[in-house]
């Protein structure tokens, strides 16, 4: 963090809290893994390989929002606004709304990978260095909070890009929502990428590419098990899957279990029948009005969207009530 301004707020999970939560994942029925596991360094790494693949829309449809509406979108936050993005990445896309936005006190990146966090943060600081940038490690899907300094700014934004809200149950999302209305206050802002409900056959391409990117983040997830929680996964023994559940709206990724098999993680050992799954995640589609409805209950009120030209996307701005 030479060269840099920021002060990292660091709350990164420890390795033992991932073991229990794995365990208890593998221990279901049907099996299954949280999606945040998903992204280690090498995770991270592939996730961005993802973004840029042809059959990957929602990154290049959002980009697109934020770069033709970044003006219209800044006029409705208020001068002097703390934005916060809870599960950042590498932060490209709030690099589209900084030059537009009127004097934001501050950015506050919430990132589970703690390497991913330091890299984007230095980035910001050379790209942007007039901006006070607030790096906080954390697993943001577990009590949300920020550090008391930052929640006394006037003004806060929660931006929540990339339909990650997508990848949580609509009962989960709503109370995902509520612990991000715990840093807000009555007339903050809630900017937010989700994605529309389209046909299956784009949706499976989209989670499944043809050269197998996608395939290697979902199964990178065993080999993050294996280095970091001595599991004994055979990454060749699994294979990628996605599938469209239209009754759920929601695209479902999983690991087969290519044959029977027996894995030993950590102490415990698991079975697996041929074709048995894991699944790893879901990634909600949702229309206007089922988002709108999800945020209301979740106590936000709805002020405007904007799509892309081919409208398969869809950015929110909701005031927090
Ligand atoms: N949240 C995004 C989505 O649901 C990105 C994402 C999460 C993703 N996990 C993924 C993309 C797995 C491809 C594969 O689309």
């Amino acid at each position: 963090m030479e060269n840099c301004n920021a002060e990292l707020y660091d709350f990164e999970p420890r390795a033992s809290s991932v073991l229990r939560e794995v365990l208890a994942g593998l221990s279901q029925n049907p099996k299954t893994l949280s999606p945040k596991f998903l992204y280690d360094k090498r995770g991270s790494e592939i996730f961005e390989e993802i973004c840029k693949l042809e059959e990957y829309y929602p990154t290049r449809a959002e980009e697109e929002i934020l770069k033709d509406y970044a003006s219209e979108i800044s006029s409705l936050i208020s001068e002097d606004a703390l934005i916060i993005e809870p599960g950042s990445g590498s932060g490209e896309k709030i690099r589209f709304l900084i030059p537009h936005l009127k004097k934001p006190t501050g950015y506050v990146p919430v990132e589970i990978s703690k390497s991913i966090l330091l890299r984007m943060t230095e980035e910001l600081h050379q790209q942007f260095p007039e901006l006070n940038v607030h790096p906080v490690c954390m697993d943001f899907t577990k009590d949300f909070d920020i550090p008391d300094a930052l929640k006394s700014a006037k003004h806060k934004v929660v931006f929540f890009p990339g339909s990650t809200i997508g990848n949580f149950t609509p009962e989960e999302s709503m109370s995902l929502l509520r612990g991000f209305g715990r840093v807000l206050t009555k007339g903050d802002g809630l900017l937010i990428g989700v994605d529309l409900k389209k046909d299956a056959e784009i949706l499976e391409h989209a989670y499944d590419d043809r050269e197998g990117v996608t395939a290697g983040f979902n199964l990178n997830l065993l080999n993050r098990l294996n280095r970091e929680i001595s599991a004994e996964f055979n990454i060749c023994n699994f294979q990628h899957q996605a599938r469209y559940n239209k009754e759920l709206g929601r695209v479902e990724m999983h690991l087969v279990s290519k044959l029977s098999q027996i894995v030993r993680v950590h102490e415990t050992i698991f079975r697996f029948q041929e074709g048995e799954t894991i699944h790893t995640e879901n990634s909600y589609k949702y229309s206007e009005n089922e988002f709108i409805t999800l945020a209301g209950r979740a106590r936000y009120k709805f002020r405007q969207l904007w799509k892309n030209r081919k409208k398969q996307f869809c950015v929110y701005y909701f005031e927090k009530d």
